[in-house]
């Protein structure tokens, strides 16, 4: 997978001449998986056209604070809450000011203003301006301030002179916007996850199914895009909103479970399998509604495709994690599934009780692989997704 898939990058373009160099690291943003969006400052136009950025991110340009019909698109604020890294390149020495006072009167310097996101310069400038106590001093504070800086290289300048203040290459600025994510701990994986419950129809209106709301599920789905990997999920049928960014495959029995986790898994570097799969499917499905003529009717069933199984055995680099639904002995049924799914890591939980397991907010469980276990005591499904997510990290660390 590439390095930044799944990322939101802001490259934020001020006025100097290493402004064209720009429309390269866009591109090279784009190649290592970024989905990329360009705001200008007004003086940026004067040395790159808003068409070349435009047709090479795909998208409008944003240049203009006051304009009503860009403000009603994706306005400055939404701007500073999608990205998860801003990027200016070039870096001016008046703009690099303008960021130390908080000033907030072009486009750009707004959303750097209201933005929870990575802020990243790469200074672009004259050598004597780069020297300049008030550059280094201003340097210094955005440093401080946690702000990433990127060079300047040293070397033959645009106006002929000497020395630092050179905007770095294109793929080396690339490079340390990936870097700056390295810390994720599932960052550059593909992960799958099977989440909610499926239906086995027994005729046009009638299904089998179980008590899965998929919230487990889900709350993996948000934990992993968190920590930085790409994500299929691919849910049986829930009343939840899919969390951003995750890839989301809807499906209804388990048959159509198996053929998109098995097509999801081809280039997957985990899977994790929190569904509740009906067991069972209805032999044949009757093509009209069954009468309620008889007192009783008999449903031949047979198995369901065990999914996980299937997965696992197919594709032996993938780290596949199942789950056990138990109401009684719950280690030792766990650990008999780990073995016989031929699993890496199974999560444990308990069914029979009301506070935790299907449908409830929280939940307990115990991870355990093939030498350790861990309890994870009741919590909220989403620290505990949080807690398997880590617990997964840590293990394909080994
Ligand atoms: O969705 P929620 O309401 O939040 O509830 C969460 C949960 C209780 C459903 C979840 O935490 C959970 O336990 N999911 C697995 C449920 C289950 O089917 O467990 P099992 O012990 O029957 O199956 C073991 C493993 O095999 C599971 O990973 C399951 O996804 C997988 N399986 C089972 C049958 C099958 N035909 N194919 C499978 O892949």
């Amino acid at each position: 997978m590439s390095t930044l898939s799944n990322k939101r990058i802001i490259v934020g373009i001020s006025g100097g001449i290493a402004a064209y160099k720009s429309a390269e690291i866009v591109r090279r943003l784009q190649d290592a998986g970024a989905d990329v969006r360009v705001v200008m400052t007004p003086s940026a136009e004067q040395f790159i056209r808003p068409l070349t950025l435009q047709a090479l991110s795909s998208h409008p340009v944003h240049a203009d604070l006051l304009d009503p019909e860009a403000e009603a698109g994706m306005g400055h604020i939404e701007l500073a809450r999608w990205a998860d890294l801003i990027l200016i390149a070039p870096a001016t020495a008046d703009f690099i000011a303008s960021m130390v006072h908080g000033r907030g009167n072009s486009l750009l310097n707004a959303i750097i203003l209201a933005t929870p996101a990575i802020v990243a310069v790469a200074p672009a400038m004259n050598q004597g301006m780069w020297a300049h106590p008030a550059t280094l001093e201003n340097m210094a504070l955005l440093e401080q301030r946690g702000v990433r800086i990127f060079g300047p290289d040293s070397g033959v300048q645009a106006c002929g002179d000497i020395g630092p203040g050179r905007m770095q290459q294109p793929q080396e600025i690339v490079d340390q916007v990936a870097s700056c994510f390295a810390g994720q701990s599932l960052s550059g994986k593909k992960l799958v996850l099977t989440a909610g419950p499926t239906r086995e129809a027994i005729d046009p209106v009638r299904y089998i199914s179980n008590h899965s709301s998929g919230k487990m599920g889900y709350a993996l789905a948000q934990a992993a895009v968190e920590a930085g990997a790409q994500v299929t999920l691919i849910s049986g049928p829930v009343n939840l909103i899919a969390p951003e960014r995750c890839n989301i495959v809807s499906v209804i029995s388990a048959a159509d479970m198996l053929e998109a986790t098995m097509q999801a898994c081809s280039d997957a570097d985990i899977l994790i399998a929190a569904a509740a799969v009906a067991d069972y499917r209805p032999v044949t499905v009757a093509a009209q509604k069954i009468k309620k003529h008889d007192d009783a009717i008999n449903l031949e069933l047979e198995k369901n495709p065990d999914i996980v199984s299937a997965a696992a055995s197919e594709y032996s680099n993938l780290f596949v994690v199942g789950f056990a639904a138990e109401t009684q002995d719950i280690e030792s049924y766990a650990r008999d599934k780990l073995q016989r799914k031929n699993l890496d890591a199974i999560v444990a939980n308990d069914v029979s009780r009301s506070d935790v397991g299907f449908n409830s907010d929280d939940n307990e469980a115990a991870w355990i692989t093939a030498t350790s276990s861990k309890v994870f005591g009741k919590r909220s499904k989403t620290q505990l997704a949080r807690d398997i997510i880590s617990a997964i990290a840590d293990q394909i660390d080994d």
